[in-house]
This record gives structure tokens, C-alpha cells and sequence, in this order.
């Protein structure tokens, strides 16, 4: 018998919609997904920043802070790589919960893996923002060196030079960092919040 079958649900007393009510704004995922150096972290902060000031409840999870603590076991190969955003997923579920706004920047390359987190809660809680941007345009913006140390192969199985990236085939929104300044990715991304009502 698995042990698993010794573990029973406990029903929270406060309810997730309780917490909905008591924060006045609905809870939901919004999934930056997008090569290194495309902007994730930039924008989804920016944006955080913005609710937070409006009085939400937001948090960011970011994958280069997020491997230092919860997936420092993980690195990058394929099965890694689903392991973080699976945990991720799981952990964005709890914050949906909570009654918060999740942003989360992680990579996530993989199509089937940003899927897989979109069914872990209902359709209305996740939107996957796409951070569109091309990888000349992200290996020439090279903030940490790591492009350049990929093409050297100094780093293995980097997105875009040596692992693949699978662009969302229906992303809710998506962001253009090459072709628009952050602060307009920052303004449409709210507008398109407001429009959903959302917020
Ligand atoms: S993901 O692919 O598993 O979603 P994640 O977003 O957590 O990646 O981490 C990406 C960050 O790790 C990058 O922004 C970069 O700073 C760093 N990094 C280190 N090695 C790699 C690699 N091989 N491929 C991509 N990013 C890497």
C-alpha cells in the first residue's frame, strides 16, 4: 500500500474566496515565460511594484532567486527544468489560494510544462504572458555574460544556444521588450488586467 493513501485532505477554514473578499481583488497566476535577457524579472517586478502600491496583495517568484532556495538541488537539464516549474507551479497554486497575485519569471522552455501548471488551477487563474524577444536581440543585451559563455561552452545546454525554447502557441498576453520600452509593456500588461477585470 502506497503511503499516500494514509494522507486525507483537511478543508481550510478560511476559504479562498473569503480571502478574495477580505483583499478586495480576485487571486491569480500571471506566468512570464520568455528566453534569458528577454525582460521577464523586469517587467513582472514593475508590475508588482504598481499593484502593490494600488494596495494588492502580489508577490514575485523569480527563478534566479527561487534556485537559491527551494530548487538549489536543480540545474538544467530537461528533467530539472520540469521539476522547478512543476514545484513552481504548486507553490504559485498555494499563493492563488492565499488570495494573492503571483508573478512568476522563470524560463519554463518547455510548452508541455507551462501547460501542465495551467491545469493545476481553474482557466480564469492563469494567464501566460509571453515575453517576446528575439535571441539576437536578448544575446546582445547579455546582462549577466551568459550568452557569451554559452557560445563559448563554458555553459551547457543554455535556452536558445544549446536547449531549446517553445514559444507559447496561445499566450493571453503577449509583451514585445524589442519593440516597446518596459514602462509600455508595464502599462499595457495593467490595461489588459483592467479589461479582464481582473483588477
Ligand atoms: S528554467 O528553464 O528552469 O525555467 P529558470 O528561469 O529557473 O530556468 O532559470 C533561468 C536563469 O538561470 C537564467 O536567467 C540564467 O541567469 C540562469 N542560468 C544558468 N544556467 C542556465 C542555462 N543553462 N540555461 C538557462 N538559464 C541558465
Amino acid at each position: 500500500m502506497s503511503e499516500k493513501q494514509n494522507i486525507v485532505w483537511h478543508e481550510a477554514e478560511v476559504t479562498k474566496q473569503e480571502r478574495r473578499t477580505h483583499n478586495g481583488h480576485q487571486s491569480f497566476i500571471l506566468w512570464f515565460t520568455g528566453l534569458s535577457a528577454s525582460g521577464k524579472s523586469t517587467v513582472a517586478n514593475r508590475v508588482a511594484s504598481s499593484l502593490f502600491q494600488q494596495g494588492k496583495q502580489v508577490y514575485v517568484l523569480d527563478g534566479d532567486n527561487i534556485r537559491h532556495g527551494l530548487n538549489n538541488d536543480l540545474g538544467f537539464n530537461e528533467e530539472d527544468r520540469k521539476e522547478n516549474i512543476r514545484r513552481i507551479g504548486e507553490v504559485s497554486k498555494l499563493f492563488v489560494d492565499s488570495g494573492q497575485i503571483v508573478l512568476t519569471a522563470f524560463i519554463s522552455p518547455y510548452r508541455e510544462d507551462r501547460n501542465l501548471v495551467r491545469k493545476l488551477v481553474r482557466p480564469e487563474e492563469f494567464l501566460e504572458v509571453f515575453v517576446k524577444c528575439s535571441l539576437e536581440e536578448c544575446e546582445k543585451r547579455d546582462p549577466k555574460g551568459l550568452y557569451k559563455k554559452a557560445r563559448n561552452q563554458e555553459i551547457t545546454q543554455f535556452t536558445g544556444i544549446s536547449a531549446p525554447y517553445e514559444e507559447p502557441e496561445n499566450p493571453e498576453i503577449i509583451l514585445d521588450t524589442e519593440k516597446h520600452s518596459i514602462e509600455e509593456c508595464v502599462e499595457s500588461l495593467l490595461l489588459e488586467l483592467k479589461q479582464k477585470q481582473l483588477i
